[in-house]
């Protein structure tokens, strides 16, 4: 029988201890808030943003939004971040991508002190990772550990493959792969023959952005799969990376999508929240 790893009922298992972590802090006089930044009003961000803050109402961190117009200049929002590294009362300061083209992101994200960088993506957040010290880790990859370890899925000594080296996604699951004494291949658009290489993992990780590109022939019998894409086919139907329906059967555990992946990058998000406040 293969595993469906139901990562809406494990996310809502995170956020659930986490509630109860925040109230504890609250009755020690503690409290979490996170400044959620948005520039414009791309649609998508939107509901990424409205989702986060719900998030935060659930667990109790307090959220405290800054909607600003497509117009913002770069010198603004860098001003805004600056003083919200200086609040006190903000613990973690996530800015919403997304930016308009005429703002740097990379710049902004280098603004955001690394102590209060609870999406991860700062140069110093990133190197903290590779070395194996303490900060934050970027939420979708640091999601899917946790939708492994609590599917009682073993990382120590497998083969790990991940499709997809970006940033936000490949990077950083490679290293927290390592971290788990994973045996770690990242592989991208340059990889030759891939299906040989993905067709060896014991954990094959999706992160490639193509909707159903991984089929049956690049899987191996009993293996785990991680899909990360959120693609939509012709049809306008929402799916994955992996071609769900081919490789369902041949694999010993699989994430849907949606109700996969997906939920646990918001809970990752409240984690890094919480840890901000943890002693
Ligand atoms: N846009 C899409 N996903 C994310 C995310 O995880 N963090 C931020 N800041 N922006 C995003």
């Amino acid at each position: 029988m293969t595993q469906l790893i139901d990562g809406k009922r494990i996310s809502q298992e995170i956020k659930d201890e986490l509630k109860i972590e925040v109230q504890k802090m609250k009755e020690q006089g503690i409290s979490v808030c996170l400044a959620v930044v948005q520039v414009g009003n791309d649609p998508a961000s939107t509901v990424y943003v409205r989702n986060k803050k719900k998030a935060c109402a659930y667990v109790g961190i307090e959220s405290r939004a800054y909607e600003l117009p497509e117009e913002t200049t770069e010198e603004e929002l860098v001003k805004l971040v600056e003083e919200l590294n200086q609040d006190d009362t903000v613990n973690g300061i996530l800015v919403q991508l997304p930016l308009p083209r005429h703002i740097n992101e990379d710049r902004i994200i280098r603004t955001i002190s690394p102590d209060k960088d609870v999406d991860g993506f700062h140069p110093v957040s990133v190197g903290r990772l590779w070395i194996g010290e303490k900060g934050f880790v970027s939420c979708t990859p640091a999601g899917i550990i946790q939708l492994l370890k609590r599917s009682g899925i073993e990382i120590e000594g497998k083969n790990c493959v991940i499709v997809g080296r970006s940033n936000i996604v490949g990077k950083p699951m490679a290293a927290l792969l390592l971290r788990e004494n994973g045996t770690v291949t990242v592989t991208h658009s340059r990889t030759k023959n891939l299906s040989e290489v993905t067709s060896k993992a014991d954990i094959l990780i999706a992160a490639i952005g193509k909707a159903r590109f991984i089929t049956a022939e690049y899987v191996k019998d009993g293996a785990v799969v991680i899909d990360v894409g959120m693609n939509r086919d012709e049809e306008g139907h929402l799916c994955g990376d992996v071609d769900f329906k081919d490789v369902e059967a041949k694999v010993s555990a699989i994430t849907p999508v949606p109700g996969g992946v997906g939920p646990m990058t918001i809970a990752m998000l409240m984690n890094n929240c919480v840890e901000t406040a943890r002693c």
